[in-house]
């Protein structure tokens, strides 16, 4: 196994309009990143990625972009971002860009002169066709609700955007639309930045016959995603793409993938194909999805987590490597979701760190997740600021009247704006956040869950992160240590070892919020044992054969053959 830098690294994500504000106005900005990058160096991450930041009309936050090259005007200049990169090099902090370039924002200069006309020096730019007995070219149906296909009077046809009517997809099978996007690439990187997060980077090579897609149950509209995702012409892109520019420069890049089966995403990411160095793959963030997708449940198991865990662990061992992440920005916090944020708050949020970060692949750490930041559940869909949420509220309410308090609940579970509440900086209004009104309110809880109260308590969630990052940092089997789930059928405990040469990690811990007995396979042998981690205050000597996990522990023990 080749040896990396980003393989031993921890990634920690920002979303910069939730961060910090630095000027009074409401919203984070880049100023605000850079008078936090002394707690990221405390916290002893080595990687920041930052979603966007560039020129944006924020229809979805900074996903829609109308200026590569330029900054977004409520988060500074291009001097306060050189000024952040320089800074955080300073600290030995690198910083990975969002690259958002399946579509652009209907703002940007070359979708404007695209509507133009139909030979316009633009119009191959995005992709335009005409409709069929005045409907859309087919019946594709948008990630954020209706018809992906977008009527332009001015030519009489209709552009395909995926996400919203602002954000109209590009044409990845223009060759000039590519060589765009390679110089701006190129441009970044000779700014010094150190990789690139790729957006939805799996659906950039779409099916030419745009045939219907399948309409499934709940939905009017049809699937687009076997004709987009993983398309024909995607690893020669991203091959392209490598060549052209990222072979070019020392850095990481993480794709974004939704919807990839192990196969696609070893060709993604094997160390010999040269395209990419690590996805994200959805399949854990889709357990509990019911019929409606996120926005009806459906029962799962502690066994569920285990096999897409332990599938993707064994799936990219052989020259892949795996990103590991719990939650992100379009995703509820994790000590929500799989823990416990009442009664065991502090202990879930810890076992949940220890079950992620002794797993083989780079951690990725989701801004306030280091401080235990739980869910908003916001009472009134008037708080709610994401489009994916309020068009989906509309749709599901308005349209097809499922009951609002079913909706909310929804909502609340899994909507995306449980991520983007601000980052919780101590018990002052607004939690240290802004000194103005923020875009979107506040936790109510900041008065209990800070980062100033955190830094304070040696025992906090904090405190437990760090000393994971540290581990890892010192210790060659937390990061290239082969993965092995033990007690499969056990619907209470997460265990599983990593084998580095004559070391063994044991990790257990306890997802329930009772006492689980623990019992040491047989086939485990061990001359000595050492506890490394736990979230519990326990003695060293303990017989391992067989420990009562007491609710959500988390307890980790090298051992030496
Ligand atoms: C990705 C982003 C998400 C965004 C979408 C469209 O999934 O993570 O926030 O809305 O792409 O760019
Ligand atoms: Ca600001």
């Amino acid at each position: 196994m080749n040896k990396t830098w980003w393989k031993e690294s921890v990634i920690y994500q920002i979303y910069p309009r939730s961060f910090k504000d630095s000027n009074g106005d409401g919203i984070g900005d880049l100023k605000g990143i850079t008078q936090k990058l002394d707690y990221l160096k405390e916290l002893g991450i080595n990687v920041i990625w930052l979603s966007p930041i560039y020129k944006s009309p924020n229809d979805d936050n900074g996903y829609d972009i109308s200026n590569y090259q330029d900054i977004m005007t409520e988060f500074g200049t291009m001097e306060d971002f050189d000024q952040l990169l320089q800074k955080a090099h300073d600290c030995g902090i690198k910083i990975i860009m969002d690259l958002v370039v399946n579509h652009t924002s209907n703002e940007h200069h070359w979708f404007k002169e695209s509507r133009k006309s139909k030979d316009n020096k633009y119009r191959d730019y995005y992709i335009w066709k005409s409709g069929v007995n005045l409907q859309p070219p087919n019946n594709w149906e948008s990630s954020f609700n209706g018809s992906a296909w977008e009527y332009d009077e001015s030519t009489n046809m209709y552009f395909l955007h995926l996400f919203s009517k602002k954000q109209p997809d590009l044409n990845w099978e223009n060759d000039t639309v590519r060589n765009e996007i390679y110089k701006m690439m190129k441009w970044w990187l000779n700014k010094g930045i150190d990789g690139f997060r790729m957006d939805v980077i799996n659906l950039i090579s779409k099916d030419q016959m745009y045939p219907d897609g399948e309409i499934r149950k709940g939905h009017s509209l049809g699937n687009f995603a076997p004709y987009s995702f993983n398309g024909p012409r995607i690893n020669e892109f991203l091959k392209e793409m490598n060549k052209e520019v990222l072979s070019k420069y020392d850095i990481v890049t993480v794709g974004e993938t939704p919807k990839v089966n192990i196969q696609e995403a070893m060709n993604y990411v094997d160390e010999k194909r040269n395209e990419l160095n690590m996805v994200f793959q959805f399949e854990l963030m889709g357990l509990g999805n019911g019929n409606h997708g996120k926005w009806s449940n459906a029962p799962f198991k502690l066994t569920d987590i285990k096999k897409i865990m332990t599938k993707w662990q064994k799936g990219l061992e052989d020259g892949g490597w795996n990103s590991l992440f719990w939650n992100n920005h379009d995703q509820p916090r994790v000590v929500s979701r799989f823990g416990n944020d009442k009664e065991y708050w502090e202990q879930s949020a810890k076992m949940l760190a220890t079950c992620l970060h002794m797993m083989q692949g780079t951690p990725f750490i989701y801004q306030g997740e280091e401080i235990g930041m739980t869910n908003v559940a916001f009472k009134s869909i008037e708080d709610y600021r994401d489009i994916e949420t309020i068009n989906a509220y509309k749709e599901q309410v308005n349209i097809k009247e499922k009951n609002p308090l079913e909706m909310m609940a929804a909502i609340n579970a899994r909507g995306r704006d449980n991520a983007r509440t601000p980052v919780q900086w101590d018990e002052s209004e607004n939690a240290g956040f802004t000194t103005g009104k923020p875009w979107i309110k506040v936790n109510p809880n900041y008065k209990q869950i800070n980062v100033k109260s955190q830094l304070e308590e040696p025992n906090s969630i904090f405190n437990y992160y760090k000393q994971l990052i540290d581990i890892r940092s010192k210790n060659q089997i937390v990061v290239y240590g082969i993965y092995n789930l033990i007690l499969e059928d056990n619907e209470e405990l997460y265990a599983y070892t990593r084998t580095l040469g004559e070391e063994k990690l044991l990790i257990i811990c306890n997802f329930v919020d009772r006492i689980s007995k623990f019992n040491l396979p047989q086939s485990i042998k061990y001359s000595s044992q050492k506890l490394i981690i736990g979230n519990y205050k326990i003695s060293n000597g303990v017989n391992i054969k067989s420990i009562e996990m007491k609710p959500y522990e988390a307890r980790v023990y090298l051992l030496k053959c």
